[in-house]
């Protein structure tokens, strides 16, 4: 097969869908076995927070494609046995999709393991353009992000009534987001969102530094939770004023998730009104989406 410029290809499928959905988008459920790649989202590190589907894609595989340290090495030994494993760090889409093509072509079960949840910074789309472009059909296996892990971990809720009414998934500035697109102190400044900072671990102390300077409350709680889910998992705990020191003298570097808000702390929430007042409504009002779970 000749080779294909990957960002040709990315950029002909993103043409494609420009106008149409994918047909298989309507005759598919999230976590049903399709055809093709499966690009799995093995979770936060714990191998008991891969999902079902998950499981039984990288049970069955004979190539797993992983996202190297960010994949828990337990997840691979319990899952993927006889499996070849390949690591994709360090890897370009020159190299990564014709390996899974190839691969595929041959027969052989692919999977492509993402950390966490594929949507979130994982760069699958690309992936999954560029090899559909070659005739690979792929598909996405959810998985539980490092914010929803971080946030069980604090035994907390992302919203809260009262205190968090917004959820922001988002990074910092930095060698792949320009200050221009650094939202953070907007976030920060709304006073009833979460924001789930992820791949900026290394850069606490300058991005708290930065709020503080864009006039946030520097007594703002602040979680970070290193590895969560993971044998090694550390929580350190401070404010917006403070948290950077505690990192650093933490040593951490990468692979934690910083949670900014009230919500963090859980604390200073009122009760829900699904079980106060309107826990007795008729079942016609309650047939919308305008409640708490
Ligand atoms: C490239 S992003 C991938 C995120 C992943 N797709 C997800 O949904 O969690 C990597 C960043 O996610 C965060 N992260 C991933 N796994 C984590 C974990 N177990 N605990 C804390 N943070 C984690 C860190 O901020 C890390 O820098």
């Amino acid at each position: 097969m000749t080779e294909t410029d990957p960002q040709a290809a990315i950029d002909a499928e993103r043409k494609k869908h420009a106008h149409e959905r994918d047909e298989r988008v309507y005759e598919h459920v999230a976590g049903d076995s399709q055809e093709g790649i499966p690009f799995i989202g093995a979770g936060p590190g714990n191998p008991r927070l891969l999902t079902v589907a998950g499981k039984e894609a990288v049970e069955s595989a004979d190539l797993v494609v992983h996202a190297g340290s960010l994949v828990n090495s337990e997840l691979l030994e319990a899952y993927c046995d006889d499996a070849e494993l390949v690591n994709s760090v360090g890897k370009d889409l020159e190299e990564l999709v014709p390996l899974m093509r190839d691969a595929y072509e041959d027969g052989r079960s692919v999977v492509r393991l993402h950390s966490g949840d594929p949507a979130i910074y994982g760069a699958a789309l690309e992936q999954m353009d560029a090899l559909e472009h070659e005739g690979v059909p792929t598909y996405i296996v959810p998985g539980v992000t490092a914010a929803f892990a971080a946030s069980a971990t604090l035994r907390t809720q992302l919203t809260l009534n009262e205190t968090a009414n917004h959820v922001v998934f988002t990074r910092p500035q930095g060698k792949t987001l320009d200050p221009e697109d650094d939202h953070l102190a907007e976030f920060v400044e709304m006073g009833d969102v979460t924001a789930c900072v992820y791949l900026g671990t290394h850069a606490v102390a300058e991005t708290m530094e930065r709020l503080v300077e864009e006039g946030a409350d520097p007594e703002t709680p602040v979680s970070v939770v290193y590895h969560a889910s993971w044998p090694d998992e550390d929580i350190i705990e401070g404010t917006i004023g403070d948290i950077g020191e505690k990192v650093e003298a933490a040593g951490y570097r990468a692979s934690a998730l910083v949670l900014i808000g009230d919500a963090a702390a859980g604390a200073g929430y009122e009760r829900s009104y699904l079980y106060g007042g309107w826990a007795k409504r008729g079942e016609t009002e309650s047939d919308t989406d305008d409640t708490n779970e």
